[in-house]
Order: structure tokens, then sequence, then C-alpha cells
């Protein structure tokens, strides 16, 4: 049995903030941005805009795409560390604005930038061990809701966004999920981390980071994942037709590309646009070419977040 991609969605919040529209306390300007990051523009929610709404929207084009209904859907998981409640799980918020009453199975996953690969691997055991046919697997993040607005380091790398993919259980395909490993290392947990949380000070708190830690480590993960997926699949570099790595910084990206001598034009970029959205930016990056995304071979998915957590998929759609 193999997982097989079979529909794509994202959303973003309606308002767009360039780097020239950032308010001007911060100091900051769009050269050094757009140099440094890569990044020219981020979407923030406002008003009635959350984390599940734009996980519902992402999820309904999903199922639209796959030509589903709600109700096939028997497992929900939201990569999220923004969720719009401590509890419940967005993911039940999800099914409940689908209006699924089938009972199936909904649940959040906690990896930081790293959610949607970590969903992603836990749908496809599910289908695999033939517990389930149909899965929603969600990124979705509101990080402007945990950003410190006075930190023109943190604040500018930021924005808000939901991808969902559709994964439907397949026999006698070469489709599908191929490969999935997911990596975490706790010691480097205060690296990228928020100033508070339920049981330490009863407040969510702020985006704190060692942002030349996390660039380093990335770049590392980044490089030591894509090795590890090409020798455990016997493939070379150029046997891969896709990259879509979490869009973190330009730079990071940049240098994977220079150390593993990758033709730019396979490795999909949509950092300029969406900014970095946490665990949306790679299911926000597939919907956006979803329509050349079917037959394309070989597919690498990255991703490296707090906690760390990072991995590779490889995946053929
Ligand atoms: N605008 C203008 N100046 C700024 C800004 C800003 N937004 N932010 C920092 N600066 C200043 C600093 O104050 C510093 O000034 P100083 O030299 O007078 O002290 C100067 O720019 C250089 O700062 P550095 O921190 O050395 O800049 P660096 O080149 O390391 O870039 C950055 C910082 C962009 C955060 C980089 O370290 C980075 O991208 N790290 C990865 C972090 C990341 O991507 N986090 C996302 C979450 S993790 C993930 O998704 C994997």
């Amino acid at each position: 049995m193999n997982s097989v991609i079979v529909g794509f969605g994202g959303a973003l919040p309606k308002k767009c903030v360039k780097n020239t529209e950032l308010p001007t306390n911060l100091n900051t300007s769009d050269e050094w941005i757009s140099k440094r990051t890569g990044i020219k523009q981020r979407y923030l929610v406002e008003n009635d805009e959350t984390t599940s709404s734009l996980a519902t929207i992402a999820a309904n084009q999903a199922l639209n795409f796959a030509n589903m209904s709600p109700d096939d859907i028997e497992l929900i998981i939201v990569g999220t560390t923004t969720g719009d409640y401590t509890f419940p799980a967005t993911a039940c918020l999800v099914q409940k604005n689908l209006k699924i009453t089938n009972n199936s199975i909904a649940f959040d996953v906690s990896a930081a930038c790293s959610g949607f690969l970590y969903a992603l691997d836990i749908a496809d055991s599910y289908i695999r061990s033939d517990k389930i046919k149909n899965a929603l697997v969600i990124g979705a993040d509101c990080f402007s809701k945990i950003l410190d607005w006075n930190d023109r380091a943190s604040c500018v790398l930021f924005g808000d966004g939901a991808g969902a993919v559709v994964i439907k259980g397949e026999e006698n395909t070469n489709k599908g999920i191929k490969y999935c490993k997911i990596h975490s290392n706790g010691s480097f947990f205060d690296d990228l981390i928020t100033t508070g949380g339920v049981a330490t000070n009863r407040k969510a708190g702020v985006v704190t980071m060692n942002g030349k830690n996390v660039f380093k480590f990335a770049v590392e993960k980044f490089r030591d994942s894509l090795e590890q997926l090409l020798s455990d699949n016997n493939l070379t570099i150029n046997d891969i037709d896709l990259i879509i790595p979490h869009q973190a910084n330009i730079r990071i990206i940049n240098a994977l590309i220079d150390t593993m001598s990758i033709n730019s034009d396979k490795v999909l970029i949509t950092i300029d646009k969406h900014s970095n959205t946490s665990a949306a930016t790679i299911p926000l990056a597939m919907n956006e070419i979803k329509d050349s995304l079917i037959g394309r071979g070989n597919v690498v998915l990255l991703s490296m977040g707090a906690g760390f957590t990072w991995g590779a998929a490889l995946i053929e759609l």
C-alpha cells in the first residue's frame, strides 16, 4: 500500500505587507531584508482570520482538487505550533468546519517548521498499516501572533498561512510517499524558542532565536538529510526532479544548492512571496505549482525547525 498525494490546497491571509510597509520603528529596510533573507513580503492575519480558518480553506481546496468529500477523510493531522486554542486541537476545529461527522481521528503535531513533514510521515504510517485509506495533512501557522514586533531580527522573517494535501492509500502503484525520515535533537531546544508556555508562565510568549545557530544547523541538516535520502534510495542528485525545501532564508537554500551542486531550476522558491510561514511553507509551495506537480518525477521535501527538528521525504506524484 502506498500513500499517494491526490489533492493540494493553500490559504494566505487577505493582508499582504511588503518590506517597505513594515512599521518604521523597526528601523529596517527592504534592502536589508531582501539581501539577508530573500523575503519581499508576508501575509498577516487580521480580525477573524485564524490558524484553523486558514487551515480549513486549504483543506477544502485540497478536497476539491482530489474530487473527494469531507466524509471520505478518516484522519486529519495539523502541523502547527500556533493553534487557535491550547486545546482542543486545531485539527478538531478543521474537522468541525468541514462538517465531518464520521468520528475520524484528528490531532495536531508540534514540530515547529517541520510540522508538515512530521504530519505527513505519521499519516503515511497510518495508511501503510491499513488503519485508514484517506487523510488530510495540513501545515498551518500564524506566527504573527507570537512575534515580538519590536525585535527586527526576528519579526521581519515570518508570515501566516496554511497548506494542505489529501493522501490516499493505493495498491499496485509506484507513486506516492516513497521515503520519509524525520529527526529531532532536543539539546538545541533554546536556540529557537518562545518566551512562554502554559506550564511555565501561562503565556504563549514570543519567538526568540539564535539566528546564526539556526542558520548553521539548517544548512547542515538540509545537506545531511538530502545526502542520506539519496544514499538510502540509491539515487544521485541528477535523479531528483524537484526539491521543495522549507522556506526560512534564501541563503540557507542557496547554500544547499552550492554544496550539493544542484541545478537551481530544480529548487522551488516561494520565500519572496510568502516569507517563512513555519509548518505551512512546504504545502503552500506545493499548492503554488499544483497543476504541474503531477507527473513531475522524484520530488524531495526538506525541513528544519525548532526543537531542533528536521527531515526529508521522497515522493512521486
Ligand atoms: N533590519 C536591519 N538590520 C537588522 C535587522 C533588520 N531586520 N535584523 C538585524 N539587523 C542588524 C543587527 O542588529 C546587526 O547589527 P549590528 O552589526 O550593528 O549589531 C546586523 O543587522 C547583522 O545582524 P546579524 O544577526 O549578524 O545578521 P545575519 O547576517 O546573521 O542575519 C538572520 C540574521 C537573517 C536572522 C540570519 O541569522 C538567519 O536567517 N538565520 C536563520 C534564522 C531563520 O531563518 N529563522 C527562521 C526560523 S527557523 C526556521 O524556519 C528553520
